[in-house]
């Protein structure tokens, strides 16, 4: 046996692991839906290639749509459970998702619950509570919702009344959140809760009522008004160059040493329509 040959044939052995290896590799790197653990009849799954989803159904007609995700997102991972028939789930085009827990019923069933969120809204450690039988969550195109927020449509399963009446008081629960609305860091909004087109809520408030005036800052707790005609860009990719914002924006970037401000290109954008 001549020595050559030996290694000759460790070597090519070798290649053949590293392939096999890289191989592997690459097929775990490339993120395939998985679909979560369900328990019931009638669910539906329409999860794009690329999204991430695990959690639990527990119950029967509910329905989970997520788009695939936007292409400068980086991730778009979901832990969704539900518990309870009839719910429904669609996110229209993400634009960047990290871990957002969605969770219908909980402590019971829940049913006829829907989420809706519209395109290029990204989101960060954000957890959505449906703890109400038939409530709404709708949020629109082109948010920005920050890191560790929560919203909840309901208090169930703790009940709450007028002491005097005895009427239940926790009905309406509803929350609507509008297009182009950027919720700050650690923002709570509760039932009943609504922000119209174009505001900001600030960092850590607490968010209770419908607001309906647009371009304000919303902040505190209980949240109130604090400013009036402002606007914002999610970032400079989304800066038009023809907008009123630009040059104001330019000359302060130049005042600063900056060079780059904004640009021109198809993404520019400044409102969600
Ligand atoms: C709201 C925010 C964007 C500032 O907007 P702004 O237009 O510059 O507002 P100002 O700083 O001029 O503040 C306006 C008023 O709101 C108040 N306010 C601002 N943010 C507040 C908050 N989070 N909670 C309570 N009050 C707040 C200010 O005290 C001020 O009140 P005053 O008029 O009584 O003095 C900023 O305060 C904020 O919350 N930033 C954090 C956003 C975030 O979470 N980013 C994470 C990355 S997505």
């Amino acid at each position: 046996m001549n020595f050559k040959k030996i290694f000759s044939i460790d070597y090519d052995n070798n290649h053949l692991i590293l392939k096999i290896l890289c191989f592997k590799l690459k097929f775990k790197t490339n993120i395939k839906n998985t679909k979560p653990n369900v328990q019931g009849n009638g669910n539906v799954f329409n999860v794009a290639e690329g999204i991430q989803l695990s959690g639990f159904v527990q119950g029967n007609n509910n329905k989970i749509e997520i788009d695939k995700g936007w292409e400068f997102g980086t991730n778009f991972n979901f832990y969704i459970n539900i518990t309870g028939n009839n719910n429904e789930i669609i996110i229209k085009q993400p634009y960047n998702v990290k871990n957002c827990i969605i969770s219908i019923g909980n402590h019971g069933e829940i049913n006829n619950c829907r989420i809706f969120v519209d395109e290029m809204t990204s989101m960060t450690d954000v957890r959505i509570y449906c703890f109400q039988h038939n409530s709404n969550l709708t949020i629109g195109k082109n948010c920005t919702f920050s890191e560790k927020i929560q919203i909840r449509t309901g208090e169930y399963p703790h009940l709450i009344f007028d002491k005097v009446t005895g009427e239940y008081l926790d009905k309406d629960s509803n929350i609507n959140i509008g297009n182009h609305v950027w919720i700050g860091e650690g923002v709570t909004l509760l039932k009943n809760a609504s922000i119209a087109n174009d505001n900001i809520v600030g960092c850590y408030s607490v968010v209770t009522k419908p607001f309906t005036e647009t371009n304000s800052v919303i902040a505190g707790n209980p949240a109130k008004i604090k400013k009036n005609n402002i606007d914002w860009v999610k970032n400079q990719r989304f800066l038009d160059k023809n907008s009123i914002y630009y040059k104001s924006f330019q000359e302060y970037q130049l005042k600063n040493g900056e060079k780059y401000v904004g640009n021109d290109s198809k993404y520019s954008i400044n409102k969600a329509d």
